[in-house]
This record gives C-alpha cells, sequence and structure tokens, in this order.
C-alpha cells in the first residue's frame, strides 16, 4: 500500500454548527494526518471552478451558493490508501444512504449539506489540492 495524499473539504453546514474538531477527530482517528489545513470564505470563481466538473447538473448552482455561504475548511489529508480511506471515512454522498460510523452519517443534514468533500481519485486530489495549497503549505 502506498502512502497518498487527498483533499478535503470541511463544508459551510458542518462549520456552521462548530463540527471541525469532531470531523477531525473522526479523520485522525482512522488513521489520516492532517497535513495542510486552512480556513477560508470560498469565493463564487474558487466554487464554480472546484465543481465545474457537475456545471450541467441541475444542483450546481445551488451547490455553489451553499459553498460559498459561510467559512470551509480546505484540508490535505496523508495516509496508506488515503483517497479510498477517506471516502470510507465520509461514507455515502447522500447521508441516508451513508454506514453507522461515517461523518456523514453522523453529521450531515441531507444529500447537499453533506458535511464533507473527499476527492474521488488520486488524479483529481493532484489538481484539487494545487487549487488550494502549495507545496510550501503542506507539511507531512
Ligand atoms: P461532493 O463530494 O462535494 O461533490 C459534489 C457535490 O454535489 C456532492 O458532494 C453533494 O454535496 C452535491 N450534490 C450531489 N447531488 C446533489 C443533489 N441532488 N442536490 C444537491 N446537491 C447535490
Amino acid at each position: 500500500m502506498a502512502t497518498e495524499r487527498t483533499f478535503s473539504i470541511i463544508k459551510p453546514d458542518a462549520t456552521n454548527r462548530n463540527l471541525t474538531g469532531k470531523i477531525n477527530a473522526m479523520i485522525e482517528e482512522a488513521g489520516l494526518r492532517i497535513v495542510g489545513q486552512r480556513r477560508i470564505q470560498m469565493t463564487d470563481a474558487q466554487a464554480k471552478k472546484f465543481y465545474e466538473v457537475h456545471a450541467e447538473r441541475p444542483f450546481y448552482g445551488e451547490l455553489v451558493e451553499f459553498m460559498t455561504s459561510a467559512p470551509v475548511v480546505v484540508q490535505v489529508l496523508e495516509g496508506e490508501n488515503a483517497v479510498a480511506k477517506y471516502r470510507e471515512v465520509m461514507g455515502a454522498t447522500n447521508p441516508e444512504d451513508a454506514a453507522p460510523g461515517t461523518i456523514r452519517k453522523e453529521v450531515a443534514l441531507s444529500i447537499g449539506e453533506n458535511s464533507v468533500h473527499g476527492s474521488d481519485s488520486q488524479e483529481n486530489a493532484k489538481l484539487e489540492i494545487g487549487q488550494f495549497f502549495t507545496e510550501a503549505d503542506i507539511v507531512g
């Protein structure tokens, strides 16, 4: 197994409810190391670019509006098989389908307000990390 990095966002529904620490504890308990982290107010341009793969989906406008509605915490997570591991820790996109003990089952509100984002592949992880971090911001 290889040490990898993945990109994570703690979304506005979670920062609004002061859940950053609880989510970080779940991440760390799963053996993932938070090697980069910054709290930001995402701009409209950043959110549109980040989710441009969903630009044609009916929920795109709502998604961009939500992601810019309050601060988010952008993170770089590192560990063995970090991409797949974090997807396991997050649980299914829709909290109704998420397994017990996952972040989305424990704290998410709905498919839109689903508390966290995680990269779906190593290739996307590199692109997503690059949108928000330089190597100098990441200390492993
Ligand atoms: P995320 O992993 O950040 O990637 C795309 C996001 O789109 C996803 O999490 C959901 O929060 C959001 N999303 C997916 N389907 C819907 C939907 N039907 N309505 C609103 N948001 C959605």
